[in-house]
């Protein structure tokens, strides 16, 4: 059989180049070893899937080039893809500020992909593995277990590593290799945090706890809230950070990041010095976390004292606790729960404008198996929908 496109993996950014390449007369056919297709985007967003963000910059994204993500993002905007969904009658909400999710189910994203599919004469084959790529000539062959294919371009669309259990393979990674092109190391990104010995049993204490934080490591910050877990620490703040740290790093967590504790806890001595400080605690955090601190650091005891009966050294070692906590964490829940995958094809070799390996133009790379990275919000999302359609457009 002889195609112009074979897109392997159906997932966001497969389908997207798809849509693109069939609607500019291309005959296209989209293979996946999977028994479905976009299984990621079914789950991403809690089955709501965020499927954009209106803020899109390339400052939201991570990698070796942080220049290579800017052509295709300039190209194919959430605007692009808002028009989309509307066009195709999905109902939609701002559940953060840009960050748009479906009003009803995941379900509907794939669905606007798959019929646009079926309109741009694209072809689907799922329960079918790729044996072998190899170059013929000027021509790409892609031996799959229901058969070889001819085409004129390869576009390598698998994803990254993360959640194997759906389907995630590292199969992109080796394709690279064996053209030549590098793979820079690869680990999971916004994945839950695991803490060892007394603070993981602290932390599975206030499980399902949720706190507004500001989270800072390796020169990032991120201002979101912290969720407490059987394991460690999750939550959008930390899913952020977990991006930027590395085996090693401590975490500097403000846990009253709209306050400047010691100048409150000065304040309230002064204006009620007959208070409790378990009292002042109360009033900032809930009382279950409040009560934690203080069995953590001092005792019960130091909540009871009147506020009068602090000496500013002691104010100070609370300010420290409070604006600039240091947790250590053990590691990351790693691929399993992993919503990412940072590091990948080195886009190095890569052109930014039509995906196509600079030096064998028949093959491409796009979505998140190439070293491109987003942070939560919408962004991978985006990032997929805009390097398949600036790839689908070019092959
Ligand atoms: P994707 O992983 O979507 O697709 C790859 C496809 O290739 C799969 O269908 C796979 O079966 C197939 N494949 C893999 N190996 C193969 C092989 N050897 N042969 C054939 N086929 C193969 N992002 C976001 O912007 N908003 C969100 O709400 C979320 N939420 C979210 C939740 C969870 C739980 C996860 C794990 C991830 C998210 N994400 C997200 C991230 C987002 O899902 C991800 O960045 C995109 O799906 C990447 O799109 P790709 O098309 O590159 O890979």
């Amino acid at each position: 059989m002889t195609y112009d496109v074979v897109v392997v993996g159906a997932g966001a950014a497969g389908l997207m180049c798809a849509i693109h390449a069939g609607y500019a007369g291309r005959r296209v056919l989209v293979v996946d070893h999977a028994n479905k297709a976009g299984k990621k985007i079914l789950m991403s967003g809690g089955g709501r899937c965020n499927f954009t963000n209106l803020a899109t910059t390339p400052k939201h994204f991570s990698s070796a080039n942080p220049h290579f993500c800017i052509s295709a993002l300039q190209r194919y905007r959430p605007d692009n893809f808002v028009e989309l969904v509307e066009r195709h009658g999905v109902d939609y909400v701002e559940k953060a500020p840009g960050q748009l999710f479906c009003a009803t189910s995941a379900k509907d994203i794939l669905g606007v992909l798959l019929t646009e599919c079926e309109w741009a004469g694209v072809e689907i084959r799922l329960g079918t593995a790729i044996e072998r790529v190899e170059r013929v000539g000027e021509s790409m062959r892609v031996a799959t277990t229901s058969g070889c294919v001819d085409c004129g371009s390869v576009v390598v669309a698998t994803g990254g590593l993360s959640i194997p259990t759906m389907g995630a393979t590292g199969w992109g990674y080796d394709i690279a290799r064996q053209f030549g092109v590098a793979v820079s190391a690869t680990r999971p990104g916004l994945v839950p945090f695991t803490l060892s010995d007394q603070w993981k049993a602290r932390a599975a204490e206030l499980s399902g706890l949720s706190l507004p934080v500001a989270v800072a490591c390796g020169g990032k910050s991120f201002s979101e809230p912290m969720l407490f877990t059987h394991r460690g620490l999750s939550g959008p703040a930390m899913l952020q950070i977990s991006s930027v740290w590395q085996p090693g790093d401590s975490l500097t967590i403000n846990l009253l990041p709209e306050t400047a504790v010691f100048d409150a806890l000065c304040q309230a001595r002064r204006d009620t010095p007959k208070r409790q400080f378990s009292t002042w605690l109360g009033e900032r955090f809930p009382k279950r976390f409040a009560q934690s601190l203080l069995a953590w650091y001092e005792g019960r005891e130091e909540g009871e004292r009147l506020l009068a009966h602090f000496s500013n050294a002691m104010l100070e070692k609370w300010a420290e606790r409070l604006n600039h906590w240091q947790l250590r964490p053990a590691g990351t829940e790693g691929w399993r729960t992993a919503e990412v995958t940072l590091g990948g094809v080195d886009t190095d070799a890569i052109s930014s404008r039509t995906f196509a390996v600079k030096a064998l133009p028949q093959l491409h790379f796009i979505g998140e198996v190439l070293d491109v990275t987003g942070e939560l919000g919408g962004f991978n999302f985006q990032w997929a929908w805009a390097s398949g359609a600036a790839c689908g457009q070019a092959v």
